[in-house]
């Protein structure tokens, strides 16, 4: 997520915006600019790179004077890392400048509209279509330029706006995006999160969607889209910086837990317009995919347990084969691929040494490579020939949550949409897909509403010596993720097996008390893994089961079962996995673990 803060009041703006940023720079970023209002003008300075850069550059804010201003850091999602891509972006005429954090969805049909009436871009952020659009509405009312901005534009959104024509005026508005005002005495502040003002002041107001702030000297007002005075209560912050950085979560791993309803929904609902399937960023042509002759799918880690579940998804839904490997081993084995296939590399990071030589690999042997990644401008993604981005904003827990959910979503639009381009999914398939994938996130949210019972048993078994997983079909490649999840946290043994794999060996391992983690959400092998259950069981073994809602049958041979909302089998990976990042989440917090910096892991592996 980028990062915002905004200051208006008696003292030099720079040095507190500056200060502001980096008490955000937590976040990730990979750009930083602010913009102050001096009067009759706009001076403003933005650099690529650390926070740093940018202050060596205006010595500390000390060159940029004025009383009022606006800063922003940078995870890029539209557009890489450069100068001209940070925020703040400036009005055509330089009269509005405007910081952003979020996701403008209808972007290019708003630029095609400014296009037209004369205005001309010179990023290549989503961002610069809302400073020209709300100059394009602008009368000398700013509030309503504001207004008739929002009701064009869809998306998520957090803006900070200072203009010319309003000296002494700070404006902002959200939706979706976090943003809050902090009150100080006689001088006020917006930032996207508290620890950007944790050291100026404690009361803030927390913004709802669709909150218009408008600040003029020390007069704090929130309006409603109607322009009428919202009442807002003031919150007086109590925690410490640390649990501030995140957002009041005693971990990031649980917060970006948390974060996945809204991460999930971010990386989906733009690339599914007027029901269809909408990837921007990749060219892949129908030719080509109708020209198709075999998938790879390659991937470290977490994201390689993503490959295993896309293999699923993109082999039924497009009749492709499809071969998942681990990036290190892809590597060096003088893979067959070349033209005609296609190589999807996923890396949150975009940085993994292994996963960017298994991309030069496939590059070398002429094979095309699409890349689904988390971080903009990143090796992997620069390499690509063409990217899908993740958009589930930085995660900083070395233990991947909602980068993975994110990168599952991605696997379902890959295959619906070659899919689609290649006839193996009929038009009333296709409505059925769509709408079911719109549903994850609330799903999600619904499960990670009521986390009591999974905090609770983790409290029982964290003391556990070994912890296996057993799943069948697509709940096989989710429990290869639940046992990564809690081997890397929480440092206790843990297997994943296929279920059929069971009496080929693995059961030997299975004695009095030993807990097995059963997921029995694919409706077509639920009888044969009920009866693994039972083999298990018959063997001591304490089980732990996920299965769909209304599958009660479960309870009959599981000692604790979690269900997870109904859903088309092949969805079910995303909302499965949920319960097992939170068990091992609690687990590993029962065990005292460095939970957010697991020993002797890091969040990207860029060497061998
Ligand atoms: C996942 O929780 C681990 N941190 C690790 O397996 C990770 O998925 C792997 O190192 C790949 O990283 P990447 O997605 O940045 O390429």
């Amino acid at each position: 997520m980028c990062g915002i803060v905004g200051y208006i009041g008696n003292k030099q703006a720079a040095p507190i915006l500056l200060g502001g940023l980096e008490k955000l720079e937590y976040r990730g970023y990979d750009s930083a600019g602010i913009a102050i209002l001096d009067g009759e003008k706009i001076t403003m300075e933005k650099t690529k790179g650390r926070l740093k850069v940018l202050s060596d550059k205006i010595h500390g804010g000390e060159d940029l004077k004025g009383t009022i201003g606006i800063g922003h850091t940078r995870w890029a999602t539209h557009g890489a890392p450069s100068d001209i891509n940070s925020h703040p972006h400036l009005s055509r005429n330089g009269r509005i400048a405007l910081v952003h954090n979020g996701i403008i969805e209808n972007y290019l049909q708003i630029k095609a509209l400014l296009e037209s009436e004369g205005y001309t871009f010179v990023s290549d952020t989503d961002t610069e279509v809302v400073s020209h659009l709300i100059d394009y509405y602008y009368n000398g009312n700013m509030i309503d330029a504001i207004i008739k901005a929002i009701h064009r534009i869809e998306g998520s959104y957090a803006f900070g706006i200072i203009s010319v024509d309003h000296p002494g005026e700070l404006f902002a508005v959200r939706k979706s995006s976090p943003l809050i005002v902090g009150l100080g005495n006689g001088e006020n502040y917006i930032a996207s999160d508290i620890p950007a003002i944790l050291s100026h002041t404690r009361d803030v107001y927390f913004l709802e969607d669709n909150e218009i702030v408008w600040i003029k000297g020390a007069d704090v007002k929130v309006l409603d889209v109607y322009k009428h005075e919202v009442k807002k209560e003031v919150f007086h912050v109590d925690w410490d910086v640390s649990a501030a950085e995140k957002g009041g979560y005693e971990h990031f791993m649980i917060k970006e837990i948390m974060e996945q309803p809204k991460a999930i929904e971010d990386t989906v609902c733009p690339r599914i317009q007027g029901g269809n399937i909408v990837l921007d960023d990749i060219k892949l042509t129908k030719e080509q995919i109708n020209s198709l002759k075999k998938i790879y799918i390659i991937g470290c880690g977490s994201a390689y347990h993503v490959g295993v579940v896309g293999k699923y998804v993109i082999e039924k839904l497009t009749r492709i084969p499809v071969e998942v490997e681990l990036a290190s081993e892809f590597r060096y084995r003088d893979p067959i691929v070349g033209k005609g296939d296609l190589v999807i590399i996923i890396s949150q990071s975009g940085e993994t040494a292994d996963s960017l030589a298994a991309l030069r690999e496939a590059k070398v042997r002429g094979a095309r490579v699409l890349s689904v990644v988390n971080v903009v401008g990143s090796s992997i993604s620069r390499e690509s020939d063409d990217v899908l981005y993740t958009w589930a904003g930085p995660e900083i827990s070395v233990a991947t949550t909602k980068a993975y959910s994110t990168q599952l979503q991605a696997m379902y639009l890959i295959a619906l949409h070659i899919g689609i381009n290649n006839g193996k999914i009929s038009e009333e398939e296709k409505e059925h897909y769509l709408a079911e994938i719109q549903t994850i996130p609330s799903k999600v949210g619904k499960i990670i509403e009521d986390v009591a019972p999974l905090q609770n048993y983790a409290s029982k078994k964290y003391g556990s010596k070994d912890i296996f997983f057993l799943g069948r079909g697509l709940d096989y490649c989710v429990a290869l993720e639940g046992s990564l999840k809690l081997k890397e946290i929480s440092y206790i043994h843990s297997e994943a097996y296929a279920a059929g794999e069971l009496k080929h060996g693995p059961i030997s391992l299975i004695e009095d008390g030993t807990l097995v983690i059963a997921l029995a959400t694919q409706d077509s092998l639920f009888e044969k893994l009920l009866s693994n259950i039972k083999e298990v069981k018959a063997r001591g073994a304490t089980v732990f089961a996920i299965a769909q809602e209304g599958n009660t049958e479960i309870e009959k041979e599981a000692d604790f079962v979690v269900y997870i909302p109904k859903i088309d089998n092949l969805f079910a990976p995303s909302l499965t996995v949920v319960p097992l990042q939170l068990f091992s989440y609690y687990v590993a917090v029962n065990k005292g673990c460095d939970v957010d910096k697991p020993r002797n892991l890091a969040k990207s592996v860029t060497v061998e």
